[in-house]
């Protein structure tokens, strides 16, 4: 698929836009930093800027698109990655005004552009406990995307109306647009720097549901959303299926959840960041989990 990614030059961008493009897919993208890797093609563009999305959803991706002249190709997809990525690097308002007017951007240029699939990267804290003031808990677990959204900080937020937005660009498009509310980005060299801190020191993980998300695995939902096509509006948690902690799923409960409904039965080692729907609707299967990697320090 031709498919303008924007926001690749990023944590999680440059090691999905490579995912993405051992798949087979052509990538051109999009920010305000070029990615360095072969075969990537950039386009140095701001998303607030809605001139700038709707040239760059309808231009060439490289100078081999000039060769047969048949005019610039259409995108298949675009992936929207672009953002002020947390609170605490951008004043509140500026965070809440690059996401929300950018999303907004992008999502208009892509359907008026006729563009059939768009998926965006909401986040895991829309359910308002990762930047909460103080501790809040779920109102149940595991948490799955029924769970309520209603947090207390800019950029969740600006990811709350990124979903909006989105559910309402596929009611007037039809387009399929679906949202990830992605965990925690692991990198893989943060299996040996961060892991065994983390092993350590369960604390460090509580406002991220002791969940994490594999670059190279939010990779690979990103490819099976792109494939899995007439799902409509959509929203699935990215997650990987396993604690980011070495801790069991009873032993969490006992130490951290005691006083929140349990909505099922869970397994041993089960994450609380429900990926069922992901691994049921896109046939999401993790292959980057942190024992592949770090040493269990259970044994
Ligand atoms: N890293 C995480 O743990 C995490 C968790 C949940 C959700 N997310 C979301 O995933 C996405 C990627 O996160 P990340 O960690 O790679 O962030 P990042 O900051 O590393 O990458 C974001 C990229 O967007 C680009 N960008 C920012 N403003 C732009 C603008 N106005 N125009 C064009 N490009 C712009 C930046 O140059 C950067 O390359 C973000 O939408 C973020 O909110 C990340």
């Amino acid at each position: 698929m031709r498919i303008l990614f924007t926001g690749g030059s990023g944590k999680a961008g440059r090691v999905v836009v490579p995912y993405l493009m051992a798949q087979g897919h052509r990538v051109l993208n999009v920010d305000k930093v070029a990615l360095d890797v072969p075969g990537v093609d950039n386009l140095i563009a701001d998303i607030t800027d809605s001139g700038q999305m709707f040239n760059a959803l309808s231009a060439y991706a490289g100078f081999d698109e000039l060769e047969p002249g048949t005019g610039v190709p259409k995108f298949d997809a675009v992936v929207h990655f672009a953002a002020v990525p947390r609170i605490l690097m951008a004043p509140d308002n500026e965070t809440y005004r690059v996401n929300v007017m950018g999303t907004y951007n992008v999502m208009e240029a892509a359907t008026k552009l006729g563009i059939r699939k768009i998926v965006f990267a909401s986040s895991e804290t829309t359910y308002g406990i990762c930047f909460a003031d103080g501790m809040r808990q779920p109102e149940y677990i595991p948490l799955d995307e029924e769970h309520p959204v209603v947090p207390e900080d800019s950029y969740a937020m600006s990811k709350v109306v990124n979903e909006v937005t989105g559910r309402s660009f596929h009611q007037r498009s039809g387009a399929d647009i679906y949202g990830l509310r992605i965990n925690n980005v692991i990198s893989p060299e943060q299996y040996e720097s961060d892991f065994p801190v983390w092993l350590e020191n369960p604390d460090m993980r509580r406002r991220n549901f002791f969940a994490y998300i594999d670059a190279r695995d939010l990779g690979q939902i990103v490819d099976r959303c792109l494939k899995t096509d007439g799902l409509g509006f959509q929203i699935f948690n990215a997650s990987n299926d396993d604690h980011s902690v070495a801790l069991t799923t009873p032993q969490i409960i006992e130490r951290y959840y005691a006083d929140v409904p349990l909505a099922r039965a869970m397994g041993e080692e089960e994450t609380f960041y429900s990926n069922r729907k992901a691994r049921e609707m896109l046939g999401f299967r993790q292959e980057h989990f942190w024992r592949k990697y770090t040493r269990d320090p259970r044994g």
